[in-house]
């Protein structure tokens, strides 16, 4: 994938040409990762686009600059439409949409005191992000040799650019030896998260998945999908997880705002279940399918339509 320069950015409240949203290179964050950012996806919808549980994400960025420092000079209503600025003037009925807030450019000591804080957000096209074929079929992962760092060393909650380094790793070592994507597990050993999307394991009808004790990223869609399950009738149980939960259990899946509800069919060469989408895992990734593309009013109120929605439907 290459991005088309021709597509238009918001840059610390003025919409730019994709081409002309720089930062100069001796920008704090360039050298020491101290920004946060969010990961949203925007869904066409038979009322036009919607960005799903933007308020949620929003939320979560300004907790995630607050850990960091960061103080972002917009509220979070003026960055909701600033969102809907950079769908509709790029007319995307679909994107994945991403906000950064980080230190900019002023001196390069750790402390950034004196760097000026820029907030940008980018949107693009972008499938998802295991692919059309593990959407279907699943995906096949291994143990990462890094695990994921504890919460006393990095607060695990929120979403800081720094932090990605450990997932970076994770998935390159994964992809090198053949998998689609790496499991990272916590300092105990238990399983944490993938690089960049929670996980659960279904065994027996009941869905288990972990939680922040096990220094994962609390995820919008985790939480989406708990509340999905539920109201299916599923009993969603938080645990602490183990390798042999996943390798003995019936179904399992990731979930996260790129990857989406994606089924995983094998560890490490060890088929999970039947070695395919598990039949829980198609009726939630289909429920969650149907509410962002608003072909359900189950959860309408987690879609933001980009224009104003029509009195009359
Ligand atoms: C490390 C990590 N875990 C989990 C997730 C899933 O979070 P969400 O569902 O909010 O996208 C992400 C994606 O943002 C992530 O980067």
């Amino acid at each position: 994938m290459s991005f088309d320069q021709t597509r238009w950015v918001w840059k610390n409240g003025q919409l730019l040409r994709w081409a002309d949203a720089t930062t100069h290179v001796s920008a704090h964050a360039l050298h020491y990762g101290s920004g946060v950012f969010e990961g949203m996806r925007c869904y066409e919808t038979p009322d036009g686009p919607a960005v799903f549980r933007l308020h949620a994400h929003l939320e979560r960025l300004f907790n995630s600059a607050s850990v960091y420092g960061l103080n972002i000079p917009y509220t979070v209503e003026q960055l909701a439409t600033a969102v809907s600025d950079v769908i509709q003037r790029n007319e995307f009925t679909s994107c994945y949409v991403r906000p950064l807030c980080y230190f900019g450019s002023s001196s390069l000591g750790l402390h950034p005191a004196k760097c000026p804080v820029e907030v940008v957000i980018l949107a693009w096209p972008w499938a998802s992000y295991l692919g059309a074929d593990g959407l279907k079929h699943g995906v096949r992962i291994t143990v990462s040799p890094w695990r994921k760092f504890h919460s006393q060393m990095m607060p695990t909650t929120a979403k800081a650019c720094g932090q990605y380094v450990n997932s970076i790793l994770a998935v390159r070592d994964a992809f090198s030896r053949g998998f689609d994507e790496a499991l990272l597990l916590d300092v105990e050993g238990n399983i944490a998260e993938g690089s960049g999307m929670n996980i659960f394991v279904i065994k027996g009808g009941t869905i288990f998945t972990n939680d922040e004790q096990h220094s994962i990223l609390m995820g919008i869609t985790r939480d989406s999908v708990i509340q999905i399950a539920r109201e299916l009738g599923y009993l969603v149980e938080t645990k602490t997880l183990t390798v042999e939960d996943l390798t003995c259990a019936d179904e399992a899946f990731f979930t996260g705002t790129a990857a989406e509800v994606t089924p995983i069919r094998e560890l490490d060469g060890v088929s999970i279940g039947d070695g395919r989408r598990g039949p829980i895992t198609a009726e939630i990734q289909d429920t969650y399918f149907s509410i962002t593309a608003g072909r359900t009013d189950l959860h309408r109120d987690w879609l933001h339509f980009v224009a104003p929605e029509p009195v009359c439907r």
